[in-house]
């Protein structure tokens, strides 16, 4: 047992600190040429023609769909719509000939994304499939795969099956934008050279150590809410810090678009709500920065997550920090430290963070 967790107390600690290979793994050689992105399982003249892109999935994968929407839209200038698989599939979708349905699932398994995909399909659509699992139901189901390559994940959390379902739907953005002529070489070329980089990031922040995280988890392991908060793509990776909070260690959680505080959730803080506030370098940091001053001035908790040399000072009573990198990518590095708070929060609480009460890994029941 001890040995099949290569030295590390669970599953789910030991596949956090593998995200690293699990996103240069999935990147190595679809990264070859400095200013672009290959992935051969995609035809150029499907992504040139592209008109509308449809993401349907579950829990953790749909936040990395998520993600990739502002990612597509913003490189390949290509309208995307997310949905979870569950409710696509009942909502009599308008889809057809000439819209390009993405199906992530890391087991390829999942019931709903699968009958979403099949769905999709039998109205004409062209359906992609981005699994971690090879031979799995969701590569029968689809027209072509592109492949995660994060390794078995076993803890019931995902955790590096997301990093790299983010980093393939980066991968997929890029294709596109250059298929479609949208981004220049400069950009894309900084692009890339960035996304090379993040295994790097990722592993120097692990190195760096827990010390950080674990103070503000003792600090609030007993709390019995917490509120997460972001903009952009700070939003999926706030949404999915509090999904991994909930899952393992059963705290209730709410995840906001930050903008929308005031329309309801700023009436749950009081003096002892924990508010993590996903607060990296972008272009909507000033605005993130004024929601943290309105959680502040209620007398709540901002813990928030920072772009290494970032000065929030006292706007957040503590700081996660994260290194640098262009801020579209930045969700791959900011859902570390947040996942690991989950992790030392419910370990605090004496749970068995590799298989929570009532989840399941793979849910192939409606
Ligand atoms: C279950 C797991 C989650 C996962 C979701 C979707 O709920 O507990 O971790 O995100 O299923 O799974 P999939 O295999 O489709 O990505």
């Amino acid at each position: 047992d001890a040995a099949e967790k290569g030295g590390f107390e669970t599953f789910m600690l030991k596949e956090i600190h593998e995200q690293a290979d699990a996103v240069a793994e999935t990147i190595a050689d679809r990264t070859v040429r400095p200013d672009g992105v290959d992935l051969p399982e995609l035809d150029d003249e499907l992504l040139r023609g592209v008109k509308r892109i449809i993401v349907v999935a579950c829990g953790t994968s749909y936040h990395a769909g998520l993600i990739g929407r502002y990612a597509i839209e913003e490189w390949a200038r290509v309208p995307v719509e997310t949905d979870v698989a569950s409710e696509f599939r009942y909502r009599n979708p308008v889809v057809g000939p000439g819209d390009v349905v993405i199906g992530i699932t890391q087991s390829g398994e999942t019931l709903d994304t699968l009958a979403a995909m099949r769905l999709a399909r039998e109205r004409g659509a062209t359906v992609i499939a981005v699994t971690n699992i090879m031979g799995s139901q969701a590569t029968r189901d689809a027209d072509a795969t592109v492949y995660t390559r994060a390794g078995l994940e076993i803890g019931v959390a995902a955790t590096k099956t997301f990093v790299a379902q983010v980093a393939v739907m980066y991968l997929l953005a890029l294709r596109l934008a250059e298929v479609k002529g949208t981004l220049d070489d400069e950009r894309r070329t900084e692009l890339v050279t960035r996304l090379k980089r993040i295994p790097h990031d990722i592993g120097a922040m692990l190195e760096r150590g827990t010390e950080k995280i674990d103070l503000v988890a003792e600090r609030h392991y007993a709390k019995d809410f917490f509120l997460y908060l972001g903009r952009h793509v700070g939003l999926p990776v706030g949404l999915e810090g509090a999904l991994k909070l909930k899952e393992i260690s059963y705290i209730a959680t709410d995840a906001y678009a930050a903008g929308e505080m005031k329309h309801g959730p700023i009436a749950l803080l009081d003096q002892d709500t924990p508010v993590v506030v996903v607060a990296t370098d972008s272009p909507v940091l000033e605005k993130v920065i004024s929601n943290m001053q309105e959680v502040r001035v209620r007398g709540a908790h901002v813990i928030a997550v920072v772009s290494e040399g970032a000065d929030l000072g006292e706007h957040a009573a503590e700081a996660l920090v994260v290194p640098q990198t262009d801020w579209m990518l930045q969700p791959l590095l900011a859902v570390i430290p947040l996942q690991l708070l989950a992790y030392r929060i419910a370990r605090l609480r004496g749970l068995n963070v590799d298989q929570p009460r009532n989840l399941a890994k793979t849910v192939t029941v409606e």
